[in-house]
């Protein structure tokens, strides 16, 4: 088999950056070790900023995007006694939308069938070399794909980024997880709510006009069975405030429940020769802030415009630039996220507990505070 650009994995990175390839005619084939079915059903992100909209939209993918998903002016912070709404298109003339990760899965599904690029899920003993890939085949048969270019979009736990030689890596590790739940009910609130509170940091964001997503900060470490649904409910309406100036929040069924670990990860650099790591594979963000799909967008913007450079036109500076271009964006993302993060969760320090009020204080009521929280929440432009 030969193709121009194999991908490895076929997550939102793999799969935009097979549809950005085939839009500039470049072949790509993405190999995956999870079955369609699987990859299709995984719960995860849910907010798309101002940049990854267009960006979709672009490129033909926007239309069940602007028909299902909700387009948001800001997000709300709360704490004990306040909420404050930001809007980040007062300040900055952006938005986000709420359109979960599933559905952008969906679209990028459909996108590479149009596109009649090959896939194969459920592969197996994935080996990476400098100009091909060798992997067994969902029928048991070993296989060599040929190649000019690997894109490693394989996530945290994927082999791309265990093949470039002697990174360096930088980590933080937080010491408290998320435990998330999706529930059959109407949000309660018309845009997300941050919630600071001192037994520890909510989120009430959605889905959909039905659908509720809600997350609580929990130990690290901690078994989402030990949490039954009538203690989350108890401790969400503690957290953002119930019958605070009125406010109610409804519960409703509980449809999922898990718990996400939380880590800053970045690894650099984002190539080796011709191996490109895109997403996931090169670094992890906490979730504070929802910047994760939108980082691994935002790469394959790059990385998409860089191979097809190299691989039409024989022009290889947007590839020599790649790591350095990519990473620039990687760290205002790493350090926005760090910042919503330890600004919104508490330590159990009471030192830490009257700065981070102080900070939502400012960042609530200041113009200068708002607009910089609103311009990274949003998301600056791709290639900034
Ligand atoms: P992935 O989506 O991880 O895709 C990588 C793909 O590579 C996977 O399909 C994997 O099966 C495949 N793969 C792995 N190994 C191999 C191999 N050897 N060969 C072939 N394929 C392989 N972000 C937010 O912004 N907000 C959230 O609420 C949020 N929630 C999350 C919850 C969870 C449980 C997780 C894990 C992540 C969450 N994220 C969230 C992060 C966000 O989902 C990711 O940043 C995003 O999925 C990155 O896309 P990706 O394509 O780089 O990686
Ligand atoms: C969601 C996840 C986030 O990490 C976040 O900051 C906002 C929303 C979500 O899953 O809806």
């Amino acid at each position: 088999m030969r193709t121009q650009v194999a991908i490895i994995g076929a997550g939102p990175a793999g799969l935009l950056l097979s549809h950005l390839l085939a839009r500039g005619g470049v072949s790509s084939v993405v190999l995956e070790t999870r079955s369609e079915e699987y990859v299709g059903a995984r719960i995860r992100a849910g907010i798309l900023e101002h940049s990854s909209v267009e960006l979709l939209t672009s490129v033909g993918l926007g239309s069940r995007l602007r028909s299902l998903g909700e387009q948001h002016r800001g997000i709300h912070l709360q704490w004990p006694g306040s909420r404050h709404h930001v809007d980040f298109t007062s300040l900055t003339g952006r938005s986000v939308w709420v359109y979960g990760q599933t559905e952008v899965q969906k679209d990028l599904v459909a996108a590479r069938s149009a596109d009649g690029q090959e896939i194969h899920y459920s592969v197996s003993g994935v080996v990476i070399g400098d100009d091909f890939v060798k992997f067994t085949d969902s029928s048991g048969s070993v296989r060599q794909l040929d190649c000019d270019v690997i894109a490693g979009c394989d996530g945290s736990f994927g082999p791309s980024r265990h093949a470039i030689p002697s990174p360096q890596v930088y980590e933080k590790v937080y010491p408290y997880s998320w435990l998330g739940i999706l529930a059959d009910v109407a949000p309660s609130t018309d845009e997300l709510i941050y919630a600071w509170h001192p037994n520890g940091f909510a989120l009430h964001s959605m889905r959909s006009a039905t659908v509720s997503r809600l997350y609580l900060q929990v130990p690290a470490g901690t078994d989402p069975s030990s949490w039954s649904d009538d203690r989350i409910w108890d401790e969400l309406a503690a957290r953002l405030g119930h019958g605070q100036n009125g406010w109610k929040l409804t519960p409703g069924p509980i449809t999922d429940k898990s718990v996400l670990p939380m880590r800053s990860h970045v690894q650099t650099p984002m190539r080796h020769r011709n191996l490109f790591l895109a997403g996931d594979a090169a670094h992890i963000v906490p979730p504070t802030g929802a910047k994760g799909l939108n980082l691994a967008i935002a790469d394959v913007a790059l990385l998409s415009r860089a191979l097809i450079a190299r691989i039409v036109s024989g022009d290889t500076t947007l590839a020599d630039s790649y790591s350095d271009d990519a990473l620039r964006r990687v760290w205002r993302c790493t350090h926005f996220s760090w910042w919503m993060t330890t600004m919104m969760h508490a330590s159990g320090d009471p030192f830490d507990a009257q700065l981070q009020l102080s900070q939502l204080r400012w960042v609530a009521t200041s113009e200068a505070g708002a607009t910089g929280l609103a311009e990274n929440y949003a998301g600056l432009p791709i290639g900034f």
